[in-house]
């Protein structure tokens, strides 16, 4: 079994996700002991470029596969969207530990996001005009960590100024690409209550990662 963990703190030991992430894969990897993991890092691992020449490539790629059915090879800024690509469907299972920043996603793991979100390649358009995702069978994880507190409920349930885009946009990038089996665990708030309150949620969550990880 090989596990894809991806992970979105630039915080090293000092990030509440990474750190609950460590003990997810430990566990997984003490209960599997043949298990693989692929580790990227998004703010440390230098993610290819996709600007200018990828978002161009991208719409050629639209066009060749409208026309034809085939895709674009890989060449240029291409060449790193089909490389991520690869990785991402070699892995049989995902890990996505990330801080929450500004109500969502770090920037680098947007990045990631539209690096692998491809038509044709992790997903595709039916006869009826819905997407269908082409991620199927993986188990996704997914570790968050925020400094406040959310409710859950998004979009429906309001929280004054507060929206948790970060598991929302996370949980609607999945089933876009068709993971079906997605699980969270949550750290909040790691900062509104003070540290005292933060360790022992963060106990909490090391806890259930490790059962997690360990039924993964
Ligand atoms: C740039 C930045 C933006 C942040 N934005 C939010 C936010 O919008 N909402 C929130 O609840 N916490 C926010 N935080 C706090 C982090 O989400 C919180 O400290 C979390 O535990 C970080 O995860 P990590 O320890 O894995 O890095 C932000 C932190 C940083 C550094």
């Amino acid at each position: 079994m090989k596990i894809l963990s991806i992970e979105a703190s630039p915080r090293g030991d000092k990030s509440n996700s990474s750190r609950v992430a460590q003990a997810f894969l430990e566990a997984c990897t003490e209960a599997n002991p043949d298990v693989e993991i692929d580790r990227l890092n998004v703010f440390d691992d230098g993610l290819p470029a996709f600007g200018r020449e990828g978002a161009s490539q991208k719409m050629a790629h639209i066009a060749r596969l409208m026309e034809s059915g085939q895709g674009l090879e890989a060449a240029g800024e291409w060449s790193g969207v089909l490389d991520h690509i690869q990785r991402l469907k070699s892995a049989d299972k995902v890990v996505i530990s990330s801080a929450m920043w500004n109500f969502s996603i770090p920037y680098p793991l947007k990045h990631y996001i539209d690096l692998v979100c491809q038509p044709g390649l992790t997903f595709g358009v039916n006869p009826q005009g819905e997407y269908v995702g082409m991620l199927k069978g993986k188990s996704l994880q997914l570790i968050l960590s925020r400094g406040s507190e959310y409710r859950p409920g998004f979009p429906r349930q309001e929280d004054g100024i507060k929206t948790d885009y970060q598991s929302a946009y996370l949980r609607h990038i999945a089933a876009f690409l068709g993971f079906e089996d997605v699980r969270e665990i949550i750290l909040q708030p790691m900062d509104a209550k003070g540290p005292a309150h933060a360790a022992t949620v963060l106990e909490q969550a090391l806890q259930a990662a490790r059962a997690a990880g360990a039924a993964f």
